[in-house]
């Protein structure tokens, strides 16, 4: 008899390990799901029964890595902040996602998703952007893989991160303005998800974040978990030890959170901290603080927790970060959340751009506003002096010079 075949495990790691992890129908506790029209069955099916799979062949991995090391410049450093630490008395180490090429730790996703979609044999892109990062990332490797793009984004947010979509124009994109509801990431989606339906054969659907239907969530954190795994091998490196005490990164839908948690996920020791925006309060009516104001509900394909009125309606998101400007959360981040495995802090736009301005004084380093939510916790948390704490510095803040310089008069 010849031996079994081998399968490398896909990249991430093998799924449903842990209680934190995929089930195999897709569920985190009681959150995810695919709640889809019929029309969108047979993609979304196909990108199920096929994405372990595919990540799992040698020649995906390789040209996955290769790509990340010579194109996006991974691994992104882990940096110490001296000045923050002695400020706050702790250890502070900031994972430069910023650093990226175009960015942010969006183009880790984009990159696994447009080798994903050439496999799979589509031709043509489409996507959803809240603050341009992820239209960017996409727009961009479709330019690398000369595949037709098309990026969906809402009229305000097209008005506020004007750098952006100037960049994806230039890399050959069309964006489509989302002109429904509050004009923002969610109705960016609602377009997006609408075109799919119309065109399920040729497209591939880019999500840009930890949401959406099963397979969606699983995959793109999987393609964002070389954050953690990275961490892990670069804190061995300076702390002579794997864990840190705690991770930190801020919410949109989630991505950027679950690649920096994944592989802590079932290290109970390691503490998450959670980071939402709370716009202009809690209770101000304006604001994307869905592990206080969400219930369980379905948005966009899976069931997890959304800010909604008592029928059902979608409340209306607020954030002076676009890219947290979102009514709710990845399924993960509703498990975690639930389940008591991660804390979850609400920060205001005033705290977030205090934060991100200290930043830019002590360690002369511009982070993007939605990074600059991460950054306000050390101003309402306490941490031991031997603490080590990484925060997820997940893009640059060049597309939010405008608003900063609104914002401080500047
Ligand atoms: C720099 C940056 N950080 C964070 C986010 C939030 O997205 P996610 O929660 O998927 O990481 C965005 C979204 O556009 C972003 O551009």
């Amino acid at each position: 008899m010849s031996a079994p075949v081998k399968i490398a495990s896909p990249i991430g790691g093998n799924a449903g390990k842990g209680a934190y992890h995929v089930s195999e129908r897709g569920y985190y506790g009681e959150f995810g799901g695919a709640f889809i029209p019929e029309m969108l069955y047979p993609n979304v099916e196909e990108l199920r029964r096929k994405y372990l799979e595919v990540m799992s062949e040698p020649s995906f991995k390789q040209e996955f890595d290769q790509l990340l090391k010579d194109y996006v410049g991974r691994p992104s450093p882990l940096y110490f902040a001296k000045r923050m630490s002695e400020k706050y008395g702790t250890k502070i180490y900031l994972k430069r996602e910023d650093l990226n090429h175009t960015g942010a730790h969006k183009i880790n996703n984009t990159i696994g998703q447009i080798l994903m979609a050439r496999r799979l044999g589509k031709t043509r892109i489409i996507a959803e952007t809240g603050a341009g990062q992820h239209g960017v990332a996409t727009a961009t490797v479709c330019a690398l893989m000369g595949m037709d793009c098309v990026v969906y984004m809402g009229e305000i947010d097209i008005a506020r991160q004007a750098p952006n979509v100037a960049r994806m124009k230039m890399l050959g994109a069309e964006v489509r303005p989302a002109r429904s509801g509050s004009k923002t990431l969610k109705d960016a989606t609602n377009e997006a998800i609408r075109d799919w339906i119309n065109n399920p054969v040729d497209t591939h659907y880019i999500i840009g974040s930890a949401i959406g239907p099963h397979p969606y969530p699983d995959m793109v954190t999987r393609f964002q978990s070389v954050i953690s795994e990275e961490i892990k091998a670069q804190l061995q490196e300076k702390e002579g030890r794997e864990n840190p005490d705690y991770v930190v990164a801020c919410i949109g839908g989630g991505s950027n959170a679950a690649g920096t948690f994944y592989h802590f996920l079932d290290e109970e020791q390691v503490k998450i901290i959670a980071v939402e925006a709370a716009g202009k309060g809690i209770d101000s009516g304006e604001s994307a603080a869905t592990s206080v104001l969400g219930h369980q509900g379905i948005i966009h394909g899976c069931k997890t927790l959304l800010m909604q009125t008592p029928d059902g309606q979608i409340t209306e998101p607020y954030s002076i970060s676009a890219g947290l400007d979102y009514p709710g959360v990845g399924p993960m981040h509703a498990h975690l959340c639930t389940s008591g495995r991660a804390t979850f802090k609400s920060i205001t736009d005033d705290e977030a751009m205090k934060a991100g301005l200290e930043l830019c004084k002590t360690e002369g380093i511009i982070p993007a506003i939605e990074s600059s939510h991460a950054l306000a916790i050390f101003g309402n948390t306490s941490f031991k002096s031997d603490d080590v704490v990484v925060v997820a510095l997940s893009g640059r803040g060049d597309k939010d010079l405008s608003t900063y310089i609104d914002h401080f008069g500047l």
